[in-house]
């Protein structure tokens, strides 16, 4: 049977991992992806800066964790298109032996998988997953081939919950189960857009929504819940602006809806 391309990559509708790659100024997106952005953008022109803000984040998150923190094992989930600089990249120019496990369920991020996976140090490993967050016990087993769970292991979940957890309990539970593998002195990154009073960006999402691209934001309450059992590393819960800005931040100043924290195991 032919297998038409459009059809395999499901490029005749929007995807996350799409339109955030052309938030960011990427090419790995199609026409629909470009509609939902732009519809998106032009209420809330701000988000492309969002989401360069939020890449910004997981730069200085890795930085910390595979310096300070001495993590050696990233178990990246919802990674996106190669892009700007990736997690193992970061992290292997700190410790060139860290090990990342890439994981995403978009069917163009597997085909991209390949460029993630070249430029890595001899020293470390950089693999890639094609699993689906909602369920994460098999995502574990696979990760299992790779990683050692009785060491430390920052598990990132960078802007993937509101697409892939819409409800909040299912967020907790997929959190918890996710954790739950780990051992004490392993790390939680997360990063989610909030509930705000900035009208701009609530009608952005808004508009999303009409597109079908669907985020659900959380409160901040909910979104520090998900931390529960383990320690906040300062400044604790953010916007992702926010936490250990380098000195030429962008937009450091200016209101931010998406949050990012990072929490230890004990
Ligand atoms: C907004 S992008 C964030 C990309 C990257 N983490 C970053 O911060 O730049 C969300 C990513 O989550 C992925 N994703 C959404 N639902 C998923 C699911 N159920 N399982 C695995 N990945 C998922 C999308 O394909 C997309 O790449």
């Amino acid at each position: 049977m032919d297998i038409d391309p459009a059809e395999e990559l499901g490029s005749d509708r929007s995807h996350p991992a799409r339109v955030w790659n052309y938030w960011l100024g990427g090419t790995d997106n199609y026409p629909a992806d470009r509609a939902v952005a732009d519809a998106g953008a032009e209420v809330n022109p701000g988000l492309p800066l969002m989401a360069r803000q939020c890449r910004r984040f997981l730069v200085r998150s890795v930085r910390y964790l595979a310096g300070e923190a001495g993590i050696r094992q990233f178990l990246d989930i919802g990674a996106g298109l190669p892009t700007m600089r990736n997690t193992h990249e970061v992290a292997q120019a700190v410790a060139p032996d860290s090990m990342i496990v890439y994981v995403d369920n978009d069917p163009l991020v597997l085909a991209h998988a390949r460029d993630l996976l070249t430029n890595t140090t001899d020293e470390g490993v950089t693999t890639y997953l094609h699993a689906d967050v909602r369920d994460p016990e098999p995502l574990l087993d696979d990760a299992r081939n790779v990683l050692n769970f009785d060491r430390p292991v920052a598990v990132m979940l960078l802007g993937i919950l509101g697409h892939a957890a819409p409800e909040y309990d299912t967020m907790r539970s997929l959190i918890s189960r996710l954790m739950a593998a780990t051992c004490p002195g392993s790390h939680l990154v997360l990063v989610d857009g909030v509930e705000t009073d900035d009208q701009t960006y609530l009608a952005g999402v808004e508009r999303l929504h009409e597109v079908g691209h669907m985020y659900q934001l959380r409160t901040v309450g909910q979104f520090r819940a998900c931390f529960a059992g383990m320690e906040l590393v300062a400044p604790g819960l953010v916007p992702v602006t926010r936490w250990r800005p380098d000195d030429d931040e962008e937009g450091a100043d200016a209101p931010c809806s998406v949050y990012g924290a990072v929490g230890v195991r004990r």
